[in-house]
Order: structure tokens, then C-alpha cells, then sequence
């Protein structure tokens, strides 16, 4: 199939502002899944936030990373101060129907109030660290940090994966992989949300 003709538009990046970066390479780096990470603070309470720069980046070892950048009033995000604190953390996928969730998530709360308390969502105990998962989650991944890496006013944050829960109706029989289909997650898109679908 020949692609159909288009007009080109260059820009140099030096001749945007950084938000204006942001808002035009968020809207071109689509879809992003989103990472819904839990810590816990010094008293034990739990934190729960989104965050869209998140990927895979590593298999052995197993490496899952996500960058954290400050609030607006310049200070650091509770996620980032308590896995400095306690290097470790769990990452949930998001599905399509929890966007509700994510969003209020994303709005801030005080140090050591808990959005999930908030949402009422329930915690079940973690199997390889002391931070517990949220059981509403159809996957979640127990982590230990692995490094820190500074990019600008970005601290990109390495985990190393210790392992996995799914959703069991999920997985596709005889085979450790599960149906990504039927997971159906959030995915962040320009000025918005998608669902993702196999072609
Ligand atoms: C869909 C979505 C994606 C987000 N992605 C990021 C991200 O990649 N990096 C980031 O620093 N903040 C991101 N945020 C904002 C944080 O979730 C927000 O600042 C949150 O309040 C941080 O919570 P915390 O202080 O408990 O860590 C995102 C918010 C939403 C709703």
C-alpha cells in the first residue's frame, strides 16, 4: 500500500518552550500505558499516583521504569520521596474502565493521606515486598528500585521487577502470557484516554 502524499511540518526544538515540548510530544508519543504506583510513607500509609512515562525497558533483568517530574509549587511528588525512603515499590496497570480512578489519582493530596483510602479501593499484602498492591488491579509487579537516573527536572525511576499477579482468566492456557485483548488498558492519548485493540 503507498502511503498517501502529505505536507510536512519541521520544528526545532529549540524554538519551543518546555511546555510547549511537553504538550506536542505527549500528543505524538501515544499510545502510553499507565503505571499506577503504589509506595508506602514512614507511618505505613499508602500512596497511590498515575504516571504515563512508564514502559518496559529491560527483560533480564526484568526492568519496568517510569520518570517522575516535581508539583507545581517545585516540590517532590510523594511517590518519588517514599521510594527514595524505602526503594521499593508496585506498579499497577490500568484498564480502560478504571480511568475514573486515574484521574482522581493524579490530583494531589496531602503527604500521608492515601488516595486509595479515598476511593475506597482495598489492599491485599505484596509476596516479595513490604508495600502491599491494590486488589482492584487485573495486574500488578512487585519491585525493588534499581536506580535513579536525573534528566532535567525529571528523576526517571528503574525497577527492578521481583515478580507478577494477573488476573488468572487472563492468561492463555498452556502459555505464560496473558490475553492483552481482554486486559483492555488504559492507554493516554492526546488531550485525553484510548483503549488499545489488536489490528
Ligand atoms: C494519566 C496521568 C498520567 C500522569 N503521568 C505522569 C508522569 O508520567 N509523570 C509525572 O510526574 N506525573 C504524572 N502525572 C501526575 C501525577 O500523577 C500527579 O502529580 C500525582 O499527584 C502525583 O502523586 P504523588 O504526589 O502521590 O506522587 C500523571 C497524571 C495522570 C492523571
Amino acid at each position: 500500500m503507498t502511503p498517501a502524499p502529505f505536507e510536512e511540518l519541521s520544528v526545532h526544538f529549540q524554538d519551543l518552550k518546555p511546555s510547549e515540548i511537553y504538550h506536542l510530544v505527549t500528543s505524538m508519543v501515544v499510545p502510553r500505558p499507565i503505571a499506577v504506583v503504589g509506595t508506602i510513607d514512614e507511618n505505613g500509609i499508602d500512596n497511590l499516583a498515575p504516571f504515563s512515562y512508564f514502559n518496559a525497558v529491560s527483560s533480564d533483568p526484568p526492568c519496568l521504569m517510569f520518570s517522575i517530574g516535581h508539583n507545581r509549587d517545585g516540590s517532590k511528588k510523594d511517590t518519588l520521596r517514599n521510594i527514595e525512603k524505602n526503594k521499593e515499590f508496585v506498579i499497577h496497570i490500568a484498564t480502560a474502565d478504571q480511568v475514573q480512578w486515574v484521574e482522581a489519582m493524579g490530583e494531589p493530596l496531602p503527604y500521608g493521606e492515601s488516595e486509595r483510602a479515598k476511593l475506597g479501593l482495598t489492599l491485599t499484602p505484596s509476596q516479595w515486598v513490604q508495600c502491599p498492591r491494590v486488589k482492584e488491579f487485573k495486574i500488578s509487579f512487585e519491585c525493588v528500585l534499581e536506580k535513579t537516573l536525573e534528566i532535567g527536572s525529571n528523576t526517571v525511576v528503574f525497577g527492578r521487577v521481583l515478580g507478577a499477579h494477573f488476573d488468572e482468566s487472563l492468561k492463555i492456557p498452556n502459555k505464560m502470557i496473558i490475553d492483552s485483548q481482554e486486559l483492555n488498558p488504559l492507554a493516554r492519548m492526546a488531550r485525553g484516554y484510548g483503549k488499545t485493540c489488536h489490528l
